[in-house]
């Protein structure tokens, strides 16, 4: 797939996420000349030209990937430089697409996304939400995010969060497990160094698994687990009612809670 980034650019805020997004760039051979990062610290981003203030230009795409706490301070700053050709891309979880163009009212189309960290291996779950009907700004986004992994649009702006609860945050859930698992095998007898190694490997390796074989979980468990053996014994325990389920439906619950506080304190502001 051949895309580009619509220029000029700029990466506003290029922390872990965009800098992941970046380097999943980098690594599609995407042309990064015109293109700049602007970021308080100027840390330097390979082949890409870093700037501490927004230079005198009129942008044709800014990507937002600062902290959503920071929008505030931001945006007055910005917005004036945002005409009626700039595409606005947000990652600011919680931030609606309502309170962006209450933001950026001139921005020709605003598009959120919610990428995950395993975009920088193009690896990754970019879902995109807009209100604005720009087939051609929808298009250039749509194939920049296809670059990086599986980039599906959302109908309601809901499931944006839903999504982003799941593959956003999701890389930290599955890592807590595996070093759950880790620590498991540290009671038992195991040193730590080689338990949280074969903890994380069994994790790399059961998604490199499923992806070649194209099976889903459930099957995948299924394949491990032979009747009346060992793992069936495990997995009882996590279908049961003090299981997994439950843990997780609460673990997601409390991060869609924060996801609504985020967009109250923006709505306030
Ligand atoms: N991390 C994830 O897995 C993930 C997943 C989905 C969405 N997101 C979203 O991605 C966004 C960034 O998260 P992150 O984890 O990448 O945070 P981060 O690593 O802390 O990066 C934040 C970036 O914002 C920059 N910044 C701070 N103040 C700024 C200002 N006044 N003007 C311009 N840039 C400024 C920082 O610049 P300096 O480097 O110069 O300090 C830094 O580059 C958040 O909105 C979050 O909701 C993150």
């Amino acid at each position: 797939m051949t895309a580009a980034i619509p220029v000029p650019a700029w990466l506003v805020g290029c922390g872990n996420m965009a800098g992941a997004m970046v380097d999943g760039w980098r690594a599609s051979a995407v042309d990064f000349s015109n293109v700049a990062v602007i970021r308080p610290s100027g840390a330097p981003v390979e082949s890409i030209r870093t700037l501490t203030d927004y230079p005198d230009q009129q942008p044709r795409f800014v990507m937002l990937g600062f902290k959503p706490q920071k929008l505030d301070e931001i945006a007055p700053r910005l917005e004036p430089h945002i005409e009626s050709d700039t595409i606005i891309v947000s990652m600011l979880a919680g931030i609606t697409a309502s309170i962006l163009r209450q933001r950026f009212p001139n921005a020709r189309a605003i598009i959120r996304i919610m990428p995950n960290l395993p975009v920088a291996q193009r690896q990754g779950v970019i879902p995109l939400y807009s209100e604005d009907r720009d087939d051609q700004a929808c298009d250039a986004v749509e194939g920049l995010m296809g670059l990086l992994g599986l980039a599906p649009w959302c109908e309601h702006e809901d499931q944006i969060a839903a999504i982003g609860a799941i593959s956003a945050s999701g890389p930290a859930y599955f890592a807590r497990f595996a070093e759950a698992i880790g620590r498991a095998g540290v009671t038992h007898g195991l040193s730590s160094t080689l338990a949280h190694s074969i903890a994380a490997q069994t994790l790399i390796g059961t998604g490199a698994f499923a992806a070649a074989t194209g099976e889903s979980m459930g099957e995948v468990a299924r394949r491990v687990a032979s009747p009346k053996g060992t793992t069936e014994q495990g997995l009882a325990v996590l279908d049961g009612p003090e299981g997994l389920q439950p843990l997780v439906d609460r673990m997601l619950g409390a991060a869609l809670k924060r996801v609504e506080e985020l967009a109250e304190a923006a709505r306030r502001n």
